[in-house]
C-alpha cells in the first residue's frame, strides 16, 4: 500500500499502512501483527489523508522497527473496542515511555503548518500543544452524529452516479464545487477526484445518490460502509445553493440513508462542522444524536518552541 504524507519528518519513523480493520487494531494494540517500514524522512506532496486506511507513525526506538509508540493525523480511527470512530489524533505510547510523547507528537509537525486532532477531553495531548507550540489555536470542531436505520423522512427520489458518463460525473463537480466553495477539505473537486474518491469509498457508484431538483442534478449524497459492515456513513451531502432554504436538507441525506438501510446496515454515522447549522438542524430532524466532538488544532507553520520539554 503506498502512503503519501506531505510532511518531512523530523525523527525516524515508521510508517504502519494496515490493510484492514483486523490488522488496524492489533498495530494500536502493539500486536504481533503490526506491519512496518522505516522511512527516514518523507518528501512526498500529498497530505495525511486515506480514505484506504488510517496511518500511524511508529517511533523507532533504534532506526529499525522497534514500535514505541504510535500516532495518526487527522483520520477517522477506531480505537480496539470502540464502536465507534473518532477523528482525534491518535497517540499510544509503550508503558514507560510516557515522557516522549512530545518527540512523537513533534515528529508529526511539519514547517508548513499542521493540523492535529484532539479530543476536548484529551487535556495531556492540549497541555502539550500549548506548551510546545504557544501559537497553537483551535480550528475545527465537527460532530460526530449517529442514528439508527430506517429513519422516518421520506427521501428525495435519487439515482445512482454513473461514473462512466461524463454529463453525470460534472454534475457532481458542479454541485460539489458550489455548495463546498470554501470547504476545507470539499472544495475543488476535480472529475478525476470523484473517480479517486469512488475507488477509495471502495463499493459501487450505488451508494452515490444523485437527486434530480428544477431539473438538473442538483444535490448528491455520498454513502460509505464500513469495512465490518457494522457501521454506514454519510461520507458527504450537498445541495446546489440555488436550492438551499427549501427543505431538502433533510430528504437529500435521507435518501443515501435509505440506501445504507437497503444494504443491510441499521446504524449510520456522519461527521458535521459544528458551526454548519443548517446541516446540523437537518440530521437533528432525522434523529441523528451526537456521539462526541472532535476539535482540530492548528500548529502554525515554522513554529518551533520546541524547546519545552513533553
Ligand atoms: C446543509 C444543506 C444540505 C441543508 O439543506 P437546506 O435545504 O439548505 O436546508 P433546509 O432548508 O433543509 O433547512 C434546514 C434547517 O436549517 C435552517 N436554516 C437554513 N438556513 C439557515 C441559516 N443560514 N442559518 C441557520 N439556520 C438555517 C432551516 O430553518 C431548517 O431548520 P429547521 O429544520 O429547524 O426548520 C445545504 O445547505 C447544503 O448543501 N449546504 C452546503 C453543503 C453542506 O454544508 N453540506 C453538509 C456537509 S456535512
Amino acid at each position: 500500500m503506498s502512503v503519501q504524507p506531505r510532511h518531512p519528518v523530523k525523527v525516524p519513523v515508521c510508517v504502519y499502512a494496515p490493510d484492514d480493520a483486523d490488522g488496524r487494531a492489533s498495530a494500536l494494540g502493539f500486536g504481533d501483527r503490526i506491519l512496518c517500514q522505516h522511512v527516514p524522512t518523507w518528501e512526498a506532496d500529498d497530505r495525511f489523508h486515506h480514505a484506504d486506511g488510517d496511518v500511524a507513525l511508529i517511533l523507532s526506538d533504534d532506526g529499525r522497527c522497534t514500535p514505541l509508540g504510535v500516532a495518526s493525523v487527522s483520520t477517522a480511527l477506531r480505537r480496539p473496542g470502540s464502536a465507534l470512530p473518532t477523528r482525534s489524533t491518535q497517540v499510544y505510547l509503550r508503558p514507560g515511555h510516557e515522557s516522549r510523547l512530545g518527540e512523537l507528537v513533534a515528529s508529526l509537525v511539519d514547517t508548513e503548518g499542521t493540523e492535529l486532532w484532539i479530543r476536548p477531553e484529551n487535556q495531556q495531548m492540549i497541555h502539550l500543544i500549548q506548551r510546545r507550540w504557544p501559537a497553537a489555536y483551535n480550528c475545527r470542531r465537527l460532530h460526530l452524529m449517529l442514528t439508527e436505520l430506517p429513519v422516518d423522512t421520506e427521501p428525495l427520489a435519487t439515482r445512482a452516479l454513473d461514473p462512466s458518463n461524463p454529463e453525470d460525473v460534472a454534475a457532481v463537480v458542479r454541485v460539489n464545487n458550489s455548495a463546498f466553495a470554501e470547504h476545507p477539505d470539499q472544495a475543488g473537486m476535480t472529475a478525476e477526484s470523484v473517480q479517486k474518491k469512488l475507488r477509495e469509498l471502495g463499493h459501487s457508484a450505488e451508494g452515490v445518490r444523485l437527486a434530480i431538483i428544477d431539473g438538473v442534478v442538483n444535490g448528491f449524497c455520498w454513502t460509505q460502509i464500513h469495512h465490518d459492515r457494522s457501521l454506514g456513513e454519510i461520507s458527504v451531502i450537498g445541495l446546489h445553493p440555488d436550492v438551499h432554504g427549501r427543505g431538502l436538507g433533510g430528504p437529500m441525506t435521507a435518501a443515501g440513508l435509505r440506501w445504507l438501510h437497503d444494504q443491510g446496515l441499521r446504524q449510520a454515522i456522519l461527521y458535521v462542522e459544528a458551526h454548519n447549522e443548517p446541516a446540523v438542524r437537518s440530521y437533528h430532524r432525522l434523529g441523528f444524536v451526537t456521539v462526541h466532538d472532535d476539535v482540530s488544532w492548528m500548529i502554525p507553520g515554522g513554529a518551533p518552541g520546541a524547546e519545552a520539554g513533553p
